[in-house]
């Protein structure tokens, strides 16, 4: 093993909730997003975008998240809105992804472009990881809000993939079900 497969192959979600100051800052996201726009992208569409919501803004966002859940459920109780804004709180840094994706490109069908926002967010997330952070992503219903979408400012073709939660977690991580290499690795020859 090398050591960046044992980078990639440690790499395990950590619960928002778990995930603890310090978290990087702006140079350490800077490179992280480095690390991102190394990802493999048919045709250089740029397709996906990462917005740091620093902690000072991170309030402004928790109020978003409460209306977000009023959109949905206008007889949400104080808990659930307080609960809301707590998930725009958690972790000790707060990454936005956000994808275009061009439905009729001519070179890189949707299905290449969401290739590449995924490739884009591992390499972020696999370089948090080198730089000693852990991070879960998450996303639930409120992404494709109202409310969400205008603080983002999202037009046609734009989604609001989730945010990436980032901290420090010095605890142990639990075993994941991870599929065995065979059970997804085949040969391929002429009579298949
Ligand atoms: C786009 C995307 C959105 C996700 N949204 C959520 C979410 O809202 N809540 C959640 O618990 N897990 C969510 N997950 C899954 C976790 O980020 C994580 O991958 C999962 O808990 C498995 O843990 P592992 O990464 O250690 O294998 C999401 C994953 C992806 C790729």
């Amino acid at each position: 093993m090398t050591a960046i497969i044992d980078t990639i192959c440690a790499r395990r979600s950590i619960s928002p909730k778990r995930l603890g100051y310090p978290g990087p800052n702006i140079e350490q996201v800077a490179e992280m997003v480095r690390a991102a726009c190394a990802a493999p992208d048919h045709g250089n569409l740029a397709p996906t975008r990462f917005i740091y919501i620093p902690d000072d803004a991170r309030q402004s966002l928790a109020e978003v998240f409460a209306a977000a859940t009023l959109e949905r459920n206008s007889d949400s109780s104080q808990e659930e809105l307080e609960d809301a804004k707590q998930r725009a709180m958690n972790g000790a840094g707060l990454i936005a992804i956000w994808a275009h994706i061009d439905e009729n490109n001519p070179i890189a069908p949707p299905h290449e472009q969401w290739i590449a926002v995924g490739a884009a967010t591992q390499n972020l997330l696999l370089a948090a990881n080198s730089l000693g952070f852990h991070t879960k992503i998450v996303s639930g219903g409120r992404v494709t809000s109202k409310s969400l979408r205008a603080a983002f400012n999202l037009g046609d073709g734009d989604v609001l993939v989730g945010f990436v939660v980032l901290g420090t977690y010095a605890g142990q991580t639990k075993k994941r079900l991870r599929p065995e290499p065979g059970e997804i690795l085949s040969l391929w020859g002429p009579d298949i």
